[in-house]
């Protein structure tokens, strides 16, 4: 085996390369900030700050909502720019209330690729010049048809086609693009939705004449799974998240990385988020509760997510992801991807790709000696 020869591709985003075709997931309050995204981009591969309640880390967050969010995000773009050259990545659900504030923010600190999913991203905030250096376009989709009807409308809309697109499948973490019925469905299972993406955007070409990378996540834990998943079903590259959080680097606290250490097989359940929409998380006791319809009375002084009722939702999903994420698991509860209950260390990220690229390159050899 040669991990040189038998290695993965790097991956091309607008006018970036990443050395290694691994996209970090963005993780949504407080999990993935400048520390895991500096140590992932210092890899190869390309880090993402997930700027969902990323204003929880400022004090003021309550009174000045817009403010506390954009400068958080300044401090950690900035913080994970001093730590590496490499590739480097905003996470922005189109369903946040401040999506166009975030997008901006991130584009004036020259990030150099916004991931943008959890709704569709139709419309292109126009605070770039698009004929210009700017971030790379990336939109997170959850079928075939998403990825043609985005392509299609930033075509005719703005004579811009993405740059990659992200297809993440049901065995993924945290909020879902599917019915419940379709999570367990094979129709939907992450191999069939790749194919499905890569026919949607077949009528498409990048800027430089080359087909739009697709890439893959949801589930994705070995090297050898995205092996298969790029060999077997074209993917370009993948994007991973559970097991960015076994990391020392992740910037969860160690009691939120335990709650993976500990997790078993039947501690991974689906939840009904209070915006609407399936998630995955771990079990516990805040979401027994939860179940038990014992409600968690709240006031929701800044609206964070457009689809999200406060008035009908039984708990502040902010709220219960930032205690989460601080170790109060009590007052909150882990999301995490359908393989969580298979990590059993902690590791470094040097660590972690250096597996990956091994197994990687152990199964493109298994396949060659067939
Ligand atoms: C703790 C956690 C938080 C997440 N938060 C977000 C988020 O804020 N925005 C988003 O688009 N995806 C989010 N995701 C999804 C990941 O970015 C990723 O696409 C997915 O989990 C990949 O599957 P894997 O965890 O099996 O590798 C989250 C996942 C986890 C585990």
């Amino acid at each position: 085996m040669n991990t040189l020869t038998d290695g993965p591709k790097p991956l091309r985003l607008g006018n970036r390369e990443a050395k290694i075709p691994i996209i970090q997931g963005g993780m949504g309050v407080g999990i993935s900030l400048s520390g895991l995204s500096s140590a992932v981009a210092e890899e190869g591969g390309v880090g993402v700050i997930a700027t969902a309640g990323i204003g929880f880390l400022e004090p003021d967050v309550y009174k000045n909502f817009l403010p506390a969010n954009r400068r958080a995000l300044e401090k950690e773009i900035r913080k994970a720019r001093n730590r590496t050259t490499g590739i480097l990545g905003v996470n922005i659900m189109v369903a946040l209330s401040n999506y166009a504030d975030i997008v901006e923010t991130s584009s004036r600190e020259k990030i150099d690729v916004i991931f943008s999913g959890a709704g569709l991203p139709l419309h292109l905030p126009g605070f770039f010049d698009l004929k210009e250096d700017h971030p790379a376009l990336v939109p997170i989709v959850s079928s075939g048809k998403a990825a043609s009807i985005i392509a299609r409308q930033w075509q005719r809309k703005y004579d811009y086609i993405p740059d990659a697109v992200v297809v993440e499948g049901p065995m993924a973490g945290g909020h879902l693009g599917f019915k419940l019925e379709q999570i367990e469905d094979p129709a939907f299972a992450l191999e069939r939705l790749v194919p499905e993406v890569i026919e949607g955007l077949a009528g498409f070409r990048t800027r430089d004449g080359g087909p739009i990378p697709v890439i893959a996540a949801g589930g994705i834990y070995t090297g050898g799974d995205m092996y298969r998943i790029m060999k077997r079903h074209g993917a370009a590259g993948v994007q991973m998240a559970t097991r960015f959080v076994a990391t020392h680097e992740c910037d969860a606290s160690d009691k939120f990385k335990d709650s993976y250490l500990k997790a078993t097989e039947r501690d991974l359940r689906i939840i009904v988020s209070p915006v609407g929409m399936p998630g995955r998380a771990i079990d516990g006791d805040f979401l027994q509760r939860v179940d038990r319809g014992e409600k968690q009375p709240y006031t929701c002084p800044y609206h964070c997510l457009i689809p999200c009722d406060y008035t009908n939702t039984p708990y502040c999903i902010a709220l219960a992801l930032i205690n989460a994420q601080k170790g109060m698991l009590s007052k909150g509860f882990s999301f995490a991807g359908s393989n969580a209950y298979r990590v059993d260390k902690i590791v470094s990220v040097h660590e972690l790709v250096e597996s990956l690229m091994a197994e990687y390159a152990e199964a493109a050899a298994g396949e060659a000696g067939k």
